[in-house]
């Protein structure tokens, strides 16, 4: 099983940006985490940050035929993107979105996400331990 984690803008500034809503482990500490857990799981991990809309798109597609899962934090685009969305319907693949933050108890911006359509599972606010979590449903799933 192989299992694509997808990380959107401003993900890479873990640990610096705004510690109250998304704690104070680094991306590289979320990586090694991520790693960890699926080596624990014997399942098969790729990584995935960027901050440009289409590069998120790119790799979601690259996904098609070669990942059983995505887990995806598309960050701010959550809010914005229809064509993020696109990308997962088109790739049909079992999607878990999460955010570190509790969005739900944030601004009015916050409280649409466009990919949630495209999602079987949605976790918030359980800090980076909700990208494990987003494994293994991924994993119960199969
Ligand atoms: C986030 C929540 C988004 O609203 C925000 O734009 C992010 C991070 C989260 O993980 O809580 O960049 O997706």
């Amino acid at each position: 099983m192989k299992i694509l984690v997808i990380n959107g803008p401003n993900l890479n500034m873990l640990g610096i940006r705004e510690p109250d809503h998304y704690g104070k482990k680094t991306y590289l500490d979320l990586v090694s985490d991520i790693k960890a857990h699926s080596e624990k799981k014997g399942i098969e991990v790729e990584l995935y940050q960027s901050n440009h809309e289409g590069d998120l798109v790119d790799k979601i597609q690259s996904a098609y035929g070669t990942a059983d899962g995505i887990v995806i934090n598309p960050g701010a685009y959550t809010h914005t993107s229809i064509a993020i969305l696109d990308a997962l319907k088109s790739v049909n693949i079992p999607t878990v979105e999460v955010h570190i933050s509790k969005v739900e108890e944030r601004e009015d911006f916050r409280q649409i996400s466009y990919i949630r359509a495209a999602c079987a599972k949605t976790i918030t606010g359980h800090g980076t331990d909700g990208y494990l979590e987003a494994i293994d449903f991924l994993l119960e799933g199969k």
